[in-house]
């Protein structure tokens, strides 16, 4: 068995060490093997121009935060997938890390860009990347590519048993939506949201909290409230997702006919 989680809080815009404390402090005593944190879990989320995310986003490679955050993985024993705004030379990604004991396993940089984060952020170039910590396959996607569920396929078809979705969902459907991406894709989830509020010069988002761990034939193991912290632990089965039968004589990728989707 796996234990996964996630931890549901509220970032403060800007406030990196704040953040961090808030994080480090949840994350202390916790008895598990992967911990999802939010999209842009340190930095906050709602950027007023693209000097202002420049100030904020590191280079992960030479971050206090990520140093703290992988020193807690060693003492810890487990990996953490968190959102972070990442520097690369001129380049500034919303991405999702997966870390551990070693260090940074691996990057993934948003692939689509929700809204205005388009005037800030560059687009992801990483594509979807399955990575093999464990024995579990982990693929990682970032909130809003959950409204394309070529991602989530993607992921499923490189062999991910679990997709790792940090997120700060505003609109009101992707809780419900990734039932049906772990349906459709016989994979386990976990959505770690954020909640509250951000009132910036150019306006007021909230986020919708109701963090989640989904099971392959869309099980809800458990969702948070909309507006409290909680970390949650939960024992998977991965060989779960590794059984893509869905009837005695239907196989959920050898019975794709490829050859009639419109693949661009
Ligand atoms: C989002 O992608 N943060 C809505």
């Amino acid at each position: 068995m796996t234990r996964v989680g996630y931890f549901q809080f509220d970032p403060q815009f800007g406030k990196v060490d704040k953040n961090l404390e808030t994080v480090l402090g949840a994350l202390n005593k916790v008895d598990v093997d992967i911990m999802v944190l939010p999209e842009l879990a340190f930095s906050g989320y709602y950027f007023t121009n693209r000097d202002e995310l420049e100030s904020l986003a590191e280079n992960p490679k030479s971050s206090q935060t990520i140093d703290a955050l992988v020193g807690l993985c060693k003492e810890r024993d487990f990996y953490i997938v968190t959102g972070f705004a990442e520097k690369s030379e001129e380049r500034v990604f919303n991405s999702a890390l997966l870390l551990g004991p070693k260090g940074i396993v691996t990057t993934y940089r948003k692939t689509h860009l929700f809204n205005t984060e388009k005037k800030v952020f560059d687009k992801g170039d990483t594509g979807f990347v399955v990575s093999t910590v464990r024995g579990v396959s982990i693929g990682m996607m970032i909130c809003f590519d959950w409204v394309f569920p070529e991602a989530a396929r993607t992921l499923a078809l490189k062999g991910a048993d679990i997709i790792c979705h940090p997120s700060n969902l505003v609109l009101a459907y992707c809780q419900r939506a990734m039932l049906t991406r772990c349906i459709e894709n016989l994979i386990f989830a976990v959505t770690a949201n954020r909640y509250g509020t951000e009132k910036r010069p150019q306006g007021t988002l909230s986020f919708s909290g109701q963090s989640q761990v989904v099971a392959p034939r869309g099980k809800l193991f458990h969702r948070s409230a909309k507006d409290e912290e909680e970390c949650f632990v939960c024992e998977i089965d991965i060989a779960q997702a590794r059984d893509k039968k869905i009837t005695p004589n239907n196989h959920l990728f050898f019975d794709r006919r490829s050859e009639f989707y419109e693949l661009s």
